[in-house]
């Protein structure tokens, strides 16, 4: 978790607006030959446990697999590990002892799924891309996830750990609700991908605010929220305070200011501004992270100590993000 606390003096504000966009039309010629990057394929995902997310999603592309399987590869991977938690098994729970999941994914062609309030489930990733694939909605949530989930032969599981247990006996000693700034609190894996033909895939999961309130809901299903994609432009994911995500749809906005002509770190920077100027920023963190169809990457928080994991040349490596507070 150190090197999560890293300061990285964030990337001035005075930035925004800066002249030097790319011109649409670059990223366009990107897309008719995707191939000439030589960025691609790319994986890029939140935090420390992105590392070997990445190792597992770009296995996939290498081997010339899809972006859609690459990142619900990818997000398995802290989905099944006990010490993530804020994904999937071992993840914390909400103020009643429920852990309950939230994931959704999207694919090149614009199709998406999700599921929300998933209880018992390990692979919430992977219900959200059944009900991509072969339902005609793109969100279940609580009872009826998990009885579809069963009934495509999921198991059910008891996902809350002894160490997630006594997490929460701690808690309820004070039961204090209120969200802090806190990297142990709250790691959503968000992933993006580009494929050796160029589409874009991504995925989000996680278990959410730990102590929520039974039954809320954050960002990490909301297709435009917690995870976006388009593949004439690009992707995004968020990590952190879901509230302050969901109320200014984050990933949406950061692929359309893609879209209007921004690189993926302006776009990033942008969304924390909305974020900055109208909600209590100082007591919660929020972190993007974005591509564009070059494997051109960007990545921007409201505080120092978010970072991620970029696979891309060869080298899977974390790196700090920028952030607007010091
Ligand atoms: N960003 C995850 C959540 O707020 O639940």
């Amino acid at each position: 978790m150190s090197n999560r606390r890293n300061f990285i003096k964030g990337t001035a504000l005075g930035a925004l607006g800066a002249l030097l966009l790319p011109k649409l039309s670059d990223l366009k010629s990107s897309k008719k030959n995707p191939s000439s990057s030589p960025g691609l394929p790319v994986v890029i995902s939140t935090w420390n446990h992105g590392l070997p997310a990445n190792d597992a999603a770009m296995e996939v592309l290498m081997n010339g697999g899809k972006s859609i399987d690459a990142v619900e590869k990818g997000a398995m991977v802290p989905e099944a590990d006990p010490e993530s938690m804020s994904v999937g098994y071992g993840g914390l729970p909400d103020r009643d002892g429920h852990l309950t999941l939230d994931a959704c994914i999207m694919d090149h062609n614009g199709n998406c799924g999700a599921v929300s309030y998933l209880e018992h489930i390990k692979h919430p990733i992977s219900v959200a891309r059944k009900v991509m694939d072969d339902t005609p909605h793109v969100m279940l949530s609580g009872k009826g996830a998990l009885d579809f989930a069963l009934s495509k032969g999921f198991e059910k599981e008891d996902l809350l750990t002894e160490s997630a247990r006594q997490k929460w006996q701690e808690w309820k000693v004070e039961s204090k609700y209120q969200p802090i700034v806190n990297v142990e609190n709250h790691d959503t894996i968000g992933l993006l991908a580009i494929d050796k033909n160029g589409d874009i895939s991504g995925a989000c999961t996680t278990s959410g605010l730990s102590w929520k309130m039974h039954g809320r809901v954050g960002d990490s299903p909301i297709i435009g929220a917690g995870m976006f994609v388009d593949n004439e432009v690009g992707g995004c994911c968020a990590t952190g305070m879901g509230e302050a995500v969901m109320k200014t749809l984050g990933s949406f906005l950061v692929v359309e200011l893609m879209r209007q002509g921004a690189s993926p770190q302006e776009a990033c920077e942008q969304a924390i501004a909305r974020i900055t100027k109208n909600q209590n920023y100082k007591d919660m963190q929020i972190g993007y992270l974005a591509i564009n169809k070059k494997g051109e990457h960007g990545a921007y928080a409201v505080h120092p100590w978010f970072n991620y994991a970029l696979h891309q040349n060869g080298k899977n490596e974390l790196i700090d993000s920028p952030s607007f507070l010091g």
